[in-house]
């Protein structure tokens, strides 16, 4: 454990600045990994018309969500840092709503979705700004996970009942 940290083998840094990338990173990572128990959720609860494409699709948003805390966890821990995804901390410290437990309409699934999603790609938003100060190749990271969600947004946003939503 200790050998990580040695400053040898980690990318030059200080350690003010490798504390305080680590914290945009773990931030980052503990709403993804919320994003995806809530995909879950909405997935096993969605009902109505909708039903069959909105359960498909919400899989392929959650198989997201998990690569992109994947990329953000590892690069934590190429920084020097470690990041913790475990389901105590993710409790503990993620900003997502929780979802009442039970049936879902379809269309309130996609405005739940756009709401959630839109939230945390503004928060993503701004560590990827604070980031581009300290560390090019975490804002990297975390430029990666903007796009992605940004696109999702866009997609559940077009699928809205109200088109300007
Ligand atoms: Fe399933």
């Amino acid at each position: 454990m200790a050998r990580i940290t040695s400053p040898a083998h980690v990318p030059a840094l200080g350690t003010h600045e490798r504390e305080e990338i680590g914290r945009e990173l773990q931030a980052t990572l503990v709403e993804l990994v919320d994003l995806s128990l809530l995909g879950k959720q909405l997935h096993w609860s969605v009902v109505g018309p909708l039903f069959r494409p909105l359960h498909l699709q919400l899989d392929e948003l959650i198989d997201s969500w998990r690569v992109l805390a994947d990329t953000v966890a590892e690069r934590a821990v190429a920084l020097g840092t470690w990041p913790d995804g475990q389901a105590g901390t993710v409790a503990a410290s993620s900003e997502l709503v929780p979802l009442e437990r039970g049936a879902i309409e379809d269309h309130d699934v996609i405005v739940v979705l756009t709401r959630r999603l839109a939230e945390v790609a503004e928060r993503v938003r701004a560590r990827m700004d604070r980031l581009g100060e300290l560390d090019a190749a975490s804002e990297d990271v975390v430029i990666e996970v903007v796009r992605a969600l940004e696109e999702q947004l866009w997609m559940i946003r077009a699928q809205h009942p109200e088109p300007s939503a």
